[in-house]
């Protein structure tokens, strides 16, 4: 069956968990049968049997938060073969040659997979390891140092024993080879170097428990569009706003993927408007409220200024579907069942440059936050369809008199509303890996942690579902 690798973001977990909710999904529908820490391995039940199967993945590369590239597998080369090809320590080299010419075999047959034409062509080609975890030492020792060059200099003479006029691969730095600290090439850079070009292409290396999987880049997050959005629109407060990828990523935990433009999604504390801004980009009808009047109108600012950007129609009436609204009074507003869905980052608290003591963060939790989500799930009870989803985001502040993190015992909270939490990772789904690092240590996880190092307010994304 033919596999896809899913270059996974920076927060691998979210990212294999939001591109598991999109292979649930009708139009996407298969399964992740391997992962790493960087790359995730699909296999689809039917979309490759499309003819217009790259247009389909194109779409899910939009859709995706946090999926950097996706690659079509050519070949396989399993652990064993690996280690004994490259072994950590070298002592017998005769076997390792012996081995090491199975891969170059190997790499005979894939390059022209690869490669639509290879004889009379000038080739460019960039090779970017993915390994199992950026930490291991086999990939700082031997992946960088002694695989790598095999790779670049091994396909530049096989494409020219091919026929290729020239074979030219992307150098890395040296520096950053020896140090052992290298990151593939950015989506950014596929796109500069035009490596979706026939005679030209990203060979992804990516490493798993099981083995090595090789295959070329077919398409790739553009980060920049998602950057001038988020950057360039006229009205925005770096403190309280959450990303354009978690954003995204956060939609999609929603579980739709179908007729989205019918589909009436809320942002209750919609602030300056990242979630309603991507959740236009990403199709969906938004709404959104807010209890100051100036994030309503900056909100209807940046959405002006987004649909000049884009050319996108107008909204009508743009001024009935973002409102001053205290969330206290949401279903008094909007009638019940209107929504199929709320994604929302509520008011966590104030912004701290240190960590506050034990007594201030227990009192914000008390006093402020878990009756503001208390507030949150019963109004939201009350303007949702039955059993559409709220993906919502919720504190974990770091104290400093106390080692344990300050959290809201928001799953209680859902419950009690008849909410009911939906698992963002099942075991069931996704295999298990006998690396620590990579495990999940519940057989469901219903929350996953977005943080940036040194943050205090750390924010854990929940899904729950109406009842
Ligand atoms: C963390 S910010 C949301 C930021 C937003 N995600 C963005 O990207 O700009 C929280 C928002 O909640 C609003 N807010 C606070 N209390 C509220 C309440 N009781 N009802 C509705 N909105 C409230 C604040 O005005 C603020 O804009």
């Amino acid at each position: 069956m033919v596999q896809f690798i899913f270059i996974l973001g920076s927060n691998w977990k979210l990212s294999l968990a939001e591109l598991d909710i999109c292979l649930r999904s009708t139009p996407f529908k298969g399964k992740i049968i391997d992962y790493s820490s960087n790359i995730a391995i699909v296999e689809f039940s039917n979309l490759i049997n499309d003819k217009f199967y790259v247009d389909k993945l194109e779409t899910l590369q939009y859709y995706l938060g946090g999926i950097q590239k996706i690659a079509k597998v050519s070949s396989f080369i399993n652990y064993q073969t690996l280690k004994k090809s490259f072994p950590i320590k070298t002592i017998k080299f005769n076997e390792i040659k012996k081995e090491r010419q199975k891969i170059k075999d190997e790499l005979v047959t894939i390059l022209d997979d690869i490669f639509p034409n290879i004889k009379n062509e000038n080739i460019f080609f960039a090779n970017s390891i993915y390994p199992n975890l950026y930490d291991d030492i086999y990939y700082k020792e031997v992946v960088l140092k002694h695989l790598l060059p095999f790779l670049n200099k091994g396909i530049r003479t096989i494409l020219k024993e091919k026929g290729a006029i020239k074979a030219l691969y992307y150098k890395y730095p040296q520096k950053n080879i020896d140090s052992g600290n290298l990151n593939p090439i950015f989506p950014h850079h596929v796109i500069k170097y035009q490596l979706l070009k026939p005679n030209r292409a990203e060979i992804v290396i990516g490493i798993t428990e099981e083995g090595i999987y090789i295959g070329r880049t077919y398409t790739v997050d553009d980060p920049n569009f998602k950057k001038k959005i988020d950057e360039e629109r006229p009205k925005r407060e770096f403190k309280s706003a959450i990303s354009p990828k978690l954003a995204i990523i956060m939609l999609n935990f929603l579980n739709i993927f179908e007729g989205r433009k019918e589909k009436k999604i809320l942002d209750p504390f919609v602030g300056n408007g990242t979630i309603a801004l991507f959740g236009l980009i990403e199709d969906f009808q938004m709404f959104g409220s807010d209890i100051s009047k100036k994030k309503i109108d900056n909100t209807i600012e940046n959405i002006k200024w987004l649909q000049n950007e884009l050319e996108l129609p107008p909204i009508p009436n743009i001024g009935h579907k973002f409102k001053t609204i205290d969330i206290k009074n949401l279903s008094k507003i909007y009638k019940e069942g209107f929504f199929d869905g709320i994604v929302t980052e509520p008011d966590l608290g104030p912004f701290f440059n240190e960590k506050p003591y034990y007594s201030d963060g227990i009192e914000l939790m008390e006093v402020k936050l878990q009756p503001l989500y208390e507030t949150i799930f019963k109004e939201s009870y009350k303007v949702l369809k039955p059993e559409s989803r709220i993906c919502i985001v919720s504190p974990v502040i770091n104290i400093l008199d106390d080692s344990h993190d300050l959290r809201i015992d928001i799953e209680n909270i859902a419950r009690k509303n008849q909410f009911k939490p939906i698992p963002l990772i099942t075991a069931k789904r996704i295999v298990n890996k006998s690396n620590k690092i990579l495990q999940f240590n519940k057989s469901k996880l219903f929350s996953i942690i977005d943080t940036k190092k040194g943050q205090i307010v750390k924010r854990k994304i929940y899904v729950f579902e109406k009842e």
